[in-house]
């Protein structure tokens, strides 16, 4: 029998082409070293590719000990470091065990030794060895998940070296002369304070909106929603407003409650660029002057009105108290793309919680498992990878950019090699794309509206299909409902006191960024974390 024919007996993944008879000593190191001896003749013969592959030294020794200890990333890296090599000597161990196991195995069936053993005895000592083979099996399986850990381990290293190169960046120019050095350093201490090393504060259903967050351009509504004659009604920081286009075409906003008698004035008409009250009639323009109060007279009456504009088809508003910004983001798809779906869905959970959700990939494979990641394996590790200034990258290993536009909006775009299948590929790589606007505004406490923008650079004919908007409605409402029942539940847990940010990881890094940013908006920070100028 040859030593193949024996490893595949017992199902041992080495091959070993001659028939080595191993010697194995422990090094002066205190690590092993191994010898191969060849030939019938017994001469020795030293392998040294076999011994620089056992010669490695037992690192237990040197491991630091920091458990439950709090460590700078200088310290946590060292023990990356050690993890790793312990990683390595513990591998090396599993594969000198086997091949150790597998001279034994040899020495059984030595036909010099068979004539001397009955078989009876070769059997036992046989069954003796594929007992220990079968331990040796498993420590292989303990290494492998050590090395799974050691790799995570280093994965959320990288993550926070990255932070902390950004926020040494952020310091260095936020020390320049030209900005105020105390409220630059506070602003800086108190996003490091926030950094995700540990749980991040949530602001969201459990606290009233800070007002700070209102100083920012919301997108509101879809351009092709809002006719001439037609009003949409929102929510928009638990306040109700009403949009409407007055006689020049232009979109208003107005509250949507009647000064009169707080009657709500969506369920009225537009008549001549004014709604109308459906109660006794008072008439409202744009600017949420009362223009018309039949059968009665009273001056000056006017409800509250928001800067409102209207910009590459959708309608924006400002529900801040500060001046409105000079400029609004644009939200158009890439060039190429054109849109097929535009959709608006009332969702019962704060908009944080589900920018939270949008910004989150990992949880792909668990959750859609009905809709778009049916099928979809669970990788060993999934990673969102970034530029230096980062609220928008790329995850790993799957083919999808992203981007979080501040206050509310999640822009992804998605690469479809084949349908269905998304791992192994860049969104460069990929023919053809699916790109996603995802508006989030924060409506109420428990609740956002969700606008939707799907858009193709491909198949142009899928615009001309008869109830074809049905259908991607369908297909968005589907996914959706796959994560609400989720969400939902993490809203009722933060009712009772649950916090949903209480242990990021790595894949983590987007949703952490959102909050990070949030929360500098709330404590007002005089530079923002990750704005594009930075
Ligand atoms: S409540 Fe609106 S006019 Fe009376
Ligand atoms: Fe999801």
């Amino acid at each position: 029998m040859t030593v193949v024919a024996t490893a595949a007996a017992l199902s041992l993944p080495i091959y070993i082409s001659k028939s080595p008879k191993l010697n194995f000593r422990k090094s002066a190191k205190g690590g092993f070293r191994v010898f191969a001896v060849f030939g019938e003749e017994g001469a020795i013969e030293r392998k040294s590719g076999w011994e620089t592959l056992f010669d490695v030294e037992d690192p237990r020794t040197k491991v630091p000990q920091c458990k439950g200890k709090f460590l700078d990333v200088n310290q946590a890296l060292e023990v990356a470091r050690y993890d790793i090599q312990y990683c390595d000597w513990r591998a090396r161990q599993d594969v000198l065990t086997i091949m150790l196991l597998h001279e034994k195995v040899v020495e059984v069936l030595n036909p010099l030794a068979r004539d001397y053993k009955s078989i009876g005895t070769m059997k036992k000592e046989l069954a003796g060895l594929q007992d220990e083979l079968a331990e040796a099996h498993r420590q292989v399986h303990i290494s492998e998940a050590r090395v799974a850990t050691a790799l995570d381990k280093l994965a959320y290293m990288e993550e926070l070296v990255h932070d902390r190169l950004l926020q040494d960046r952020n310091t260095a120019e936020l020390d320049t002369p030209s900005t105020s050095p105390g409220t630059s350093t506070q602003s800086h201490d108190s996003i490091n304070r926030r950094s995700p090393k540990k749980s991040l504060n949530v602001s969201g259903p459990t606290q009233p909106y800070h007002p700070r967050l209102k100083n920012f351009w919301y997108p509101v509504a879809f351009s092709s929603d809002l006719k001439d004659d037609t009003m949409v009604p929102f929510d928009c920081f638990e306040e109700p407003w009403v949009l409407f286009r007055g006689k020049d075409g232009n979109p208003g906003c107005i509250r949507n409650t009647c000064a009169h008698r707080a009657c709500p004035l969506h369920l009225g008409s537009v008549n001549n660029g004014r709604v109308q009250c459906p109660y006794h009639g008072w008439e409202y323009s744009t600017d949420g002057k009362c223009e018309k109060m039949p059968s009665t007279r009273l001056q000056n009456v006017k409800i509250k009105s928001l800067p409102c504009f209207e910009k590459e088809g959708m309608i924006w508003v400002w529900p801040g108290n500060d001046p409105p910004a000079a400029n609004l983001p644009s939200l158009q798809p890439p060039p190429g793309f054109q849109i097929h779906a535009e959709l608006v869905i009332e969702i019962p959970v704060e908009h944080g919680l589900l920018l939270d959700n949008l910004l989150d990939l990992a949880h792909a494979p668990f959750t859609h498992t009905s809709t778009f990641a049916k099928g979809w394996s669970v990788p060993s590790l999934v990673k969102f990878l970034t530029p230096a200034s980062g609220l928008q990258g790329y995850w790993d290993p799957y083919p999808i950019d992203m981007e979080f536009g501040p206050p509310c909006m999640v822009l992804s775009t998605i690469g479809i090699s084949k349908p269905g299948k998304l791992e192994g590929q860049s969104t460069r790589e990929c023919s053809t794309h699916l790109h996603q606007l995802h508006v989030c505004l924060p409506s109420t406490r428990q609740k956002t509206r969700l606008l939707y923008r799907m858009s193709l650079d491909f198949a142009p004919v899928l615009k001309n299909i008869p109830f074809m908007h049905y259908l991607w409605r369908h297909f968005a409402e589907q996914v959706l409902n796959e994560d609400l029942r989720l969400v939902i539940g993490q809203q009722e847990r933060m009712l009772n006191g649950a916090n949903i940010w209480n242990m990021p990881v790595s894949y983590d890094k987007l949703g952490v960024r959102y909050r990070v940013w949030r929360n500098a908006v709330e404590e007002g920070a005089k530079q923002l974390p990750f704005s594009k100028s930075n």
